[in-house]
């Protein structure tokens, strides 16, 4: 027999039997229990706290042991041997690439780093003071109409052409955003570097006759980028998903997804840890700060996760990445306001209790201002890897028959029905 649930209906006296399978009730069997009116029992999940939408194999964790997998492989291992666009092609195509695979994967890539011209005339359009992610939403959205096969109802069938263009073009669409921000002139990318340099390079070249950046500093880029590349269903890849539900191509999708990573509470989380630290300013304000937190005065930005309930695995990595980095361009101040930051709240019972720790964005601010970065840099540094997982996730949900366009329900709280008073006789 296999796994069920008994159900007691006490406001009608039936009982149902619901299957489990996946340790997962199907919360359209909960729709046969019905009240005395016939109304099916819907589930209320805000924030989907407790609802799998789909089925998926391209991320895993484990919120309470704190692992975090791609394909299977533990983050760990992936941060330590792998470049990105190795990390990158795992995500996409399920397993990490054969030598051949790779050169060919990494030449594509290199192939497609130009933008067309007409997108750099939108980013120029933007006032200069615009956000990065702004300029960055719409010149992903923009792809697709230089690219309108992207929109082809079958393409989910064969998307490689568009996935292979959109990892290419978003470091280039990034870097360009930055030195459109900075008044500096655009740098074209180059076919014979590697695409994390190629991006350094697209920032912060200047006059040099030949840039290359530090490969200590290269390296840290790579490690970021693979720490950021998936993971699973949060709230931009639910967007990514949502948005390609209706039958959206990738173009359209990704850019609902970097405005949905803008938000604080998710990738735009690093860019307000790095602007809490400042505003702490020392590290003698830090219990000060803290009872803020708990009066309910501020958010501990960088903390707290709604899976993992242990110290997030690529905190940990971004840490000790911290201070590869640090060796090459001098300590930054802010690091001992956040070392102390997080040994008080380590401690604290408020943090404890909830089981907050630090998480993904604690520490990586402080490595990209190492790098160079301002902080509105920051989000645009999350979008770039984490397109790989968004381009992965939308291509095995437009793949999965199980898949139907998203409609959730609600519960109704407006007026009951009511009927239409003539303006001269409103009250
Ligand atoms: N500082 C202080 N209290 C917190 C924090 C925090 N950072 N995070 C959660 N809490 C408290 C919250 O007030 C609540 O307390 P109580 O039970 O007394 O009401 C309890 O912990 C549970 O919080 P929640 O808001 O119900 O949890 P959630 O799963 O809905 O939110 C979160 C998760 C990440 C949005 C939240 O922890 C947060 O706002 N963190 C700060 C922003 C941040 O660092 N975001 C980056 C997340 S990781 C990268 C990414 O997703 O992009």
């Amino acid at each position: 027999m296999g796994e069920t649930l008994t159900i007691r209906d006490n406001r009608t006296g039936e009982t149902y039997e619901l299957p489990v399978s996946e340790g997962t009730l199907r919360a359209k069997d909960l729709f046969r229990i019905r009240d005395a009116d016939g109304h099916g029992l819907v589930s209320f999940d805000p924030g989907m706290f407790n609802t799998a939408t789909c089925h998926s194999s391209v991320a895993y964790i484990h919120g309470d042991k704190g692992i975090l997998d791609y394909r299977g492989y533990p983050i760990e291992e992936l941060a330590e041997r792998c470049s990105y666009l190795e990390v990158a092609y795992l995500l996409v195509y399920g397993e990490l690439p054969t030598g051949a695979q790779l050169d060919q994967w990494e030449y594509d890539i290199n192939h497609h780093m130009f933008i067309p011209e007409n997108v750099k005339k939108l980013i120029d359009a933007f006032p200069y003071d615009a956000h990065p992610m702004a300029k960055l939403m719409s010149a992903v959205s923009s792809l697709h109409a230089f690219y309108p096969e992207s929109r082809e109802a079958d393409l989910h069938l064969s998307p490689h052409l568009q996935i292979r263009r959109l990892i290419a073009k978003m470091p280039t669409l990034a870097a360009f955003s930055y030195r459109h921000s900075a008044g500096l002139p655009f740098v074209y990318p180059r076919d014979d570097i590697s695409y994390v340099e190629n991006f350094m390079r697209m920032l912060f070249m200047m006059g040099e006759r030949d840039y290359r950046p530090d490969p200590r500093l290269v390296h840290a880029l790579e490690v970021l980028f693979v720490l950021h590349a998936d993971h699973e269903q949060n709230c931009s890849t639910t967007t990514v998903r949502t948005v390609a539900s209706s039958g959206n191509g990738p173009y359209t999708c990704v850019s609902a997804g970097i405005g949905a990573l803008f938000g604080p509470l998710h990738g735009g989380a690093n860019e307000a840890v790095l602007r809490m630290l400042r505003e702490i300013g020392d590290v003698s304000h830090v219990p000060e700060f803290i009872r803020g937190v708990k009066t309910g005065g501020a958010r501990l930005m960088g903390f707290g996760h709604r899976v993992y309930k242990n110290y997030d695995p690529r905190a940990r990595i971004i840490k000790s990445t911290a201070h590869d980095v640090f060796e090459v361009t001098g300590v930054n101040p802010l690091l001992e306001i956040a070392l102390e930051l997080e040994r008080i709240a380590l401690e604290d019972e408020y943090f404890v209790t909830r089981r907050l720790y630090p998480n993904v964005d604690f520490y990586s601010g402080l490595i990209y201002e190492a790098l160079g970065f301002e902080p509105e840099m920051f989000t645009a540094l999350f979008a770039i890897p984490r397109t790989a997982g968004w381009l992965a996730q939308w291509m095995e949900g437009a793949n999965d028959a199980e898949q139907k366009i998203v409609r959730p329900k609600q519960i109704y709280t407006g007026p009951a029905r009511r009927h239409f008073v003539p303006i001269d006789q409103r009250g």
